[in-house]
């Protein structure tokens, strides 16, 4: 698609029902490398230049968190060097972005256990927080050792201490305070799911909040997703007709 094109079809987006938070799971790096007998690190590497493309995009539509999956608690099972690659590139990513991040106030926030981080880039994700702290534009929320299923009961734990300290009642506890102990507390749930590369299944991702959620996939490997696969996957958001149970 041309630049044309693309703006055409940005013309499309009804800036009145801008979804509030878009997350996404970057997937497909490896075979879009592999269709190219490249190593796996390079899908990454061009994953990482759609990650700055399309945080853009998003705070321009005035999205207010846009959430992204870059490192599942499942991910320590990849080998070392594919491990390695990927610290590399947050780290390559927080350095390089940073000032453009704070200029556009947009704000980082991770979901995830980071202490479990090697030291460079758990001290580079806490200094990008620590620095885009006061940011108002736009969350971009990045999970780093995250799982869904690790986070529920993260929550649940947390949960039971505090009504061991008398912080809250176990009659008080409902869903919506539940929410609270998550990672995203304060953050609303998703609008909207984009899932690229074809595969159909959620991959432990952000399990309590997506439960109305609305899924978007397409089989375009994450390295290929330009800014107008954001605009479709938005215009298609805008048909849909949210009932959330009701009628
Ligand atoms: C899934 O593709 C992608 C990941 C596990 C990593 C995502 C990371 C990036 C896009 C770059 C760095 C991100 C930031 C925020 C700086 P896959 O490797 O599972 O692909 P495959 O299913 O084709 O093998």
């Amino acid at each position: 698609m041309n630049k044309k094109e693309s703006i055409e079809l940005k013309s499309k987006i009804d800036i009145n029902n801008i979804p509030s938070h878009v997350a996404i799971i970057m997937d497909g790096n490896g075979r879009w490398a592999k269709e190219r007998f490249l190593p796996r690190t390079a899908g990454h590497q061009e994953g990482m230049k759609r990650v700055i493309e399309i945080v853009e995009v998003a705070e321009k539509l005035n999205i207010k968190y846009l959430s992204l999956y870059a490192f599942s608690t499942e991910n320590w099972k990849r080998p070392k060097e594919e491990i390695e690659g990927l610290m590399k590139l947050l780290v390559q990513y927080i350095r390089s972005e940073l000032n453009k991040i704070c200029k556009n106030n947009i704000r980082i926030q991770t979901m995830g256990d980071i202490s479990k981080l090697p030291e460079t880039p758990r001290k580079e994700v806490e200094r990008a927080i620590e620095k885009t702290k006061n940011n108002n534009k736009m969350v971009l929320n990045i999970g780093l050792n995250y799982g869904g299923r690790d986070e529920i009961v993260r929550a649940v734990k947390n949960i039971l201490e505090d009504v061991k300290m008398g912080k809250i009642n176990e009659k008080d506890i409902n869903t919506k305070n539940f929410s609270n102990y998550l990672y995203t507390n304060g953050i609303p749930d998703p609008d909207l799911l984009i899932r690229p590369s074809g595969e159909l299944r959620l991959s432990n991702f952000m399990l309590y909040q997506i439960a109305y959620t609305e899924f978007w996939f397409s089989d375009i490997y994450w390295p290929d997703f330009k800014e107008e696969h954001f605009y479709k996957a938005i215009i298609d958001y805008q048909k849909r007709d949210r009932r959330f149970g009701g009628i």
